[in-house]
């Protein structure tokens, strides 16, 4: 068997939403409210020329996952469905990382001005990537499984946080 390391990832800031509880399966773009990220004084440096960017990926771990990951996951939305962690967004997995595709508001010394976050407010911030045109966008990108599933345009409104009619 494979030796497993364990390896330390420094906090480099903060991730501040209006959610204390609940928060959307993912990013709403549109959604209202103040999100922002507060970026610890030692890395504001790294923030050089980010703000040329339209979008940025924000790399967080989700720190309040109480729950012992296991392998198969079925997601809130998906009627039951059981699909392995790695096949689903889940926070709950061996290492509970998330990723937000957010877009730049507005950069003011050492705060990001994001869209709506899908995030608890005070959650860590472990990394900042500039989503780069092209390098980024899969044209034949698909819904995976969820293609199979019945109803699938109604759980992509679902998944997508999108307010909708039941
Ligand atoms: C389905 S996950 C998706 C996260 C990310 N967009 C991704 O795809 O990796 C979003 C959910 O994670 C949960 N969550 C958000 N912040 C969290 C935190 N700090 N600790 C534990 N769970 C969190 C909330 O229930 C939220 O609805």
């Amino acid at each position: 068997m494979q030796e497993s390391i364990n390896y330390r990832l420094e906090q480099i800031g903060i991730i501040k939403t209006p959610y204390q509880n609940n928060a959307p399966y993912q990013p709403v773009d549109t959604d209202g409210g103040e999100f922002y990220v507060i970026i610890n004084p030692e890395y504001v440096d790294g923030l050089f020329e980010l703000g040329a960017f339209h979008y940025i990926y924000l790399i967080y771990y989700a720190d309040r996952v109480t729950r012992k990951a296991e392998m198969m996951v079925s997601p809130p939305w998906a009627e039951g469905k059981k699909v392995g962690v790695f096949a689903s967004r889940s926070p709950v997995r061996p290492n509970p990382i998330g990723l937000s595709i957010v877009r730049i508001k507005n950069i003011v010394e050492n705060k990001i001005y994001t869209s709506g976050l899908d995030v608890f407010d005070g959650t860590p911030l472990l990394d900042i990537k500039p989503y780069i045109k092209d390098l980024d966008d899969k044209s034949d990108a698909n819904y995976g499984w969820i293609e199979k599933m019945k109803d699938m345009e109604h759980l992509t409104l679902h998944i997508k946080g999108i307010p909708h009619d039941y």
